[in-house]
């Protein structure tokens, strides 16, 4: 199976694409996780990258296709799901593209929404391990052990580019990059509108249920 999760900064994808690829045995290819691994690693890419980020800016496409292009190649035997790409049509028109090239088809393709307090909410409480990008949130899924991460004992921190001012400017990105992917999938096969504004586990169950049934 290979699916597309999308929506805006705080929704869930990664939360929800976590959970649903290790349980389905996909490959997760969160496009977020790859840049920041890249900016740690200072490669060449990452160094490219890093600017952006911090600002909450879009990444170049040329950087982003051609990074998801060389995982995808990689990991996409046993299914994949991709979380934060595409993220502007270009980017979709791309992937469609890439697609063809492999020989793949996505099966299902997600739009996650909820409204913008719970986005503020979700994002202002984010914890990420420093050690292993493991997420947890202060509220809604805390630590066993404050500041610790529950999988490898690393040191949770706040993300940069979760600051108030990088959040505002993440979302403006969104609305005015990421949002016409609602129109481009709307009316193609496997396209999912799902309310994520429920607590998580309500989240996930109404996920399986709209990819699966
Ligand atoms: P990326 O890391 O992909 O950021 P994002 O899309 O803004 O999404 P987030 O990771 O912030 O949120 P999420 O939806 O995954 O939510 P999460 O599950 O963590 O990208 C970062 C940057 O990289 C971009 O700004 C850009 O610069 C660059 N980039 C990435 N992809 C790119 C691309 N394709 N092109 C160009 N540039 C690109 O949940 C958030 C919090 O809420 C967590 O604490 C979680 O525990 C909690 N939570 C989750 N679900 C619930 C729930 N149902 N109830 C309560 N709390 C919840």
């Amino acid at each position: 199976m290979n699916l597309v999760l999308f929506g805006p900064p705080g929704v869930g994808k990664g939360t929800q694409g976590e959970r649903f690829s290790s349980e389905h045995g996909m490959s997760h290819l969160a496009m977020g996780d790859i840049l920041r691994a890249a900016v740690r690693d200072e490669t060449g890419a990452g160094k490219q990258a890093r600017a952006y980020m911090d600002a909450g800016k879009l990444v170049p496409d040329a950087l982003v296709v051609s990074m998801i292009e060389d995982r995808m190649a990689a990991d996409a035997a046993a299914g994949f799901l991709l979380d934060g790409f595409p993220r502007n049509v270009a980017q979709a028109e791309a992937l469609d593209a890439m697609l063809a090239r492999h020989g793949l088809t996505l099966d299902k393709v997600v739009f996650m929404d909820a409204p913008e307090s719970h986005l503020l909410e979700r994002l202002s409480g984010r914890l990420v391990c420093r050690a292993c990008g493991f997420g947890f949130h202060r509220h809604y899924s805390p630590p066993r052990e404050a500041g610790r991460c529950d999988r490898c004992g690393g040191e949770l921190s706040q993300r940069e580019d979760d600051r108030e001012d990088v959040v505002v400017h993440r979302l403006h990105v969104y609305n005015e990059q990421t949002e016409p992917l609602v129109a481009y999938y709307r009316g193609k096969a496997g396209f999912i509108k799902l309310d994520a504004s429920g607590e998580m586990q309500a989240v996930y169950t109404a996920l399986k249920e709209a990819v699966e049934g």
